[in-house]
């Protein structure tokens, strides 16, 4: 019961990584917010983890929704200890192939969505004396891969905020961390290898870019989300958790 009595909110958890957080934190004894653009999907989740989960329809790039999350969670759990920003999605291209509609949706969602979500969550965490904020970056903060400009981008994007906010908010015992996840088998991965022209071929292309010959179960990205988020990692703040299978080694 590594979280037992915290109340947490996870964007993103009607699926993937989100969705295996979201059992692992009630499994450890949290209530949860299970927040997702997804409304039915999240809902679903939601039911099936039982009473100590619930479910919210909200688009983490839209303020008014996530004004609404925040309050969600106060009202039908009485705090948050909590905030997963985990929602996020890719799209394939180069600089020059990236439509700006395209550039400018992927960073309302994966990096101003984590900016809204901090901005109104870290009041009333700060309020009650502490809390703790886990962001889902990706290795390819760090190190790039091909075809992904946008994606990038918006990620290392993520782990630098993540560090600026650690700084901003330490002294408010509020601690910002980030994990930084490879290959991930999930609903985004699937559906990327289905529209692949060579779907066999792209998959053992990514095994072979693998030091494990493997991606990972959205549960071992999990793990590491709870580990931050947990009182385990008091002395972790401004961290960037990498689980890659090594890919980024
Ligand atoms: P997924 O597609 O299985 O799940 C993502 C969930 O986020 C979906 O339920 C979707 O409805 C929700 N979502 C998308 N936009 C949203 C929005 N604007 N507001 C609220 N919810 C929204 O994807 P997965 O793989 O579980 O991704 C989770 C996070 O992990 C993302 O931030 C992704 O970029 C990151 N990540 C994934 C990797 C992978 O290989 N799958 C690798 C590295 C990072």
């Amino acid at each position: 019961m590594r979280l037992k009595d915290k109340v947490a909110i996870i964007t993103g958890s009607a699926a993937g990584i989100g969705e295996a957080a979201a059992e692992i934190f009630v499994r450890e004894g949290a209530r949860v917010l299970l927040a997702d653009r997804n409304g039915e999907g999240v809902a679903a989740v939601a039911e099936r983890l039982g009473p100590n989960a619930s479910a919210l329809a909200a688009d983490v790039s839209a303020s008014a929704d996530v004004k609404r999350m925040i309050e969600t969670a106060v009202e039908r759990f009485g705090r948050l200890d909590i905030l997963a920003n985990n929602a996020g999605y890719g799209i394939p291209g180069s600089v020059v192939d990236t439509d700006e509609d395209a550039w400018d949706a992927l960073m309302a969602v994966n990096l101003k969505g984590v900016f809204l979500c901090s901005k109104y969550a870290i009041p009333v965490m700060a309020a009650q004396g502490g809390g703790t904020i886990v962001n889902t970056a990706s290795n390819v903060a760090t190190m790039g891969i091909f075809d992904r400009a946008a994606y990038c981008a918006s990620k290392g994007g993520v782990a630098a905020l993540t560090k600026a906010m650690a700084l901003d908010h330490a002294d408010q015992n509020i601690r910002v961390n980030c994990v930084a996840p490879g290959v991930t088998w999930s609903t985004y991965f699937d559906k990327m290898v289905a529209t692949h022209p060579d779907p066999d071929a792209f998959k053992n292309k990514l095994k072979a870019r693998s030091p494990i010959h493997r991606w990972a179960e959205p549960v071992e990205i999990a793990n590491a989300i709870l580990w931050l988020a947990s009182d385990e990692a008091s002395f972790a703040t401004g961290s960037m958790l990498t689980v890659d299978g090594g890919m980024s080694s």
